[in-house]
């Protein structure tokens, strides 16, 4: 057993409902708490004072963890949405786009996914492994511990296998949970001659059978999209993937809306970016069991609108907010400073932002066992040097997490 504290708070997330609004005094904490941990699991949250009494002090079997300044404590944060594995850098679009290039014209002068592609294709595995163990470390010193890692960069059987078994390997060296899906259908890719549909096909026959038979990934998310898969096929598809037995995510409604509904009615986990979904839509989907997922850093990536956050709470739905971390949309990656602009733009309460990051979008990728402190729950959470929670979204970012703790064990 593990006594970590004392903290001047201790924001638990228990008790608070999985879907709609929240407001900060529905939000439970502990003043001057302690953590009671055993086996990476909680056993209590307690007044600090309180759970040393609890313990008799000759007991040789709990070790104690003393917090000698002022710090608060939170449950660790989930990133459910990245395509962190990837090679290159596309720093060329982002300039184009703000001397108003579209995504047409900046696609045919040799950017877009595409180029991420080629060079994610060219990238070693020593590269691709170092560069995404770079940026997963860079997402624990923010206080993420569970980050979703999507393939897509590959577009063919030997690139796909390459990017999600590069994503099982990282496991290895990392405490944090990493969660693959595969994106094989984030776009046709310009060597595969046929049509989406037979693109489709292929990912079904030759690539997800590869998937599940080495055990690389559990989920399969597609782009609707113009540009990308049409609504149609793409339903047909993922109805096939669900037969073989993946988790489905959606790549929906970021440019044009129609795609949240095909999300729902597949029975999807999640639909993410809705920043073009229509309010019929919002209702359908904040109806559902389908968690609804808010990627404010495309939205500051690309200088497009945010996803009506609101407007999904207040229907009732299921917010989670991402990061959608990849070269081309959202190359910034700071979940913490996107959550809390998105927070501002969007009139989010802090407990709806803090829902957003840790239960809710735990439970987006059928996680569970975390991102709420209370008795039983995985003992990931993180700690900030300030005597006042709402400091952490306050800053926007620049307020780094003092220690992140996996599992109990300070990382
Ligand atoms: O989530 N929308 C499609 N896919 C990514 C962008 C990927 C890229 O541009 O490389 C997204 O924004
Ligand atoms: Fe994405």
């Amino acid at each position: 057993m593990k006594l970590i504290g004392p903290f001047k708070q201790i924001v638990t997330l228990a008790n608070l409902p999985l879907r709609g609004k929240l407001s900060d005094d529905q939000l439970e904490i502990f003043e001057n708490g302690g953590i009671l941990i055993d086996d990476g699991k909680i056993v209590e949250i307690e007044n600090y004072d309180y759970l040393k009494y609890f313990i008799p002090s000759d007991s040789k079997e709990c070790e104690f963890e003393f917090i000698e300044d002022v710090q608060v404590a939170l449950p660790a944060f989930t990133d459910s949405h990245t395509h962190i594995c990837f090679g290159g850098n596309r720093a060329n679009d982002f300039a184009m786009r703000n001397a108003g290039k579209t995504y047409l014209e900046i696609a045919e002068s040799g950017g877009g996914i595409w180029s991420s592609v080629q060079h994610t294709r060219n990238a070693s595995e020593e590269e691709l492994l170092k560069t995404t163990l770079e940026r997963i470390n860079f997402l624990i010193s923010l206080g993420i511990t569970t980050i979703e890692i999507k393939s897509g960069y590959g577009l063919d059987v030997e690139n796909e296998l390459k990017m999600l078994r590069i994503i099982k390997k990282a496991q290895s060296f990392t405490k944090a949970t990493l969660i693959p899906t595969c994106l094989s259908a984030h776009l046709k890719p310009r060597d595969f001659e046929g049509s989406n549909e037979d693109y489709l096909n292929y990912i079904l026959e030759e690539i997800l059978p590869k998937v599940k038979e080495e055990n690389l990934a559990k989920r399969v998310d597609i782009f609707i999209e113009k540009s990308a898969f049409q609504p149609e096929e793409s339903k047909a598809f993922l109805l096939q993937a669900k037969e073989m037995g993946f988790e489905i995510t959606v790549h929906a409604d970021q440019f044009t809306p129609g795609s949240s509904k095909i999300a729902v009615e597949v029975g999807a986990k999640s639909a993410d970016h809705l920043e073009a979904t229509v309010d019929e839509d919002i209702q359908f989907l904040a109806n559902s069991e389908t968690v609804a997922v808010a990627l404010p850093g495309a939205s500051l990536g690309l200088g497009e609108k945010f996803t009506p956050a609101r407007k999904i709470l207040d229907a009732g739905g299921i917010l989670a907010i991402a990061s959608d971390w990849n070269p081309g949309s959202a190359p910034m990656g700071n979940l913490v400073a996107q959550a809390s602009i998105l927070a501002t733009f969007e009139k989010l309460s802090t407990a709806e932002v803090l829902a957003g990051i840790t239960f809710r979008s735990a439970f987006a990728l059928n996680l569970t066992d975390r991102g709420i402190l209370e008795k039983g729950k995985k003992a990931d959470f993180i700690t900030f040097k300030t005597d006042n929670f709402q400091n952490v979204l306050y800053h926007q970012g620049s307020l780094k997490a003092e220690n992140v703790f996996i599992d109990g064990e300070k990382i």
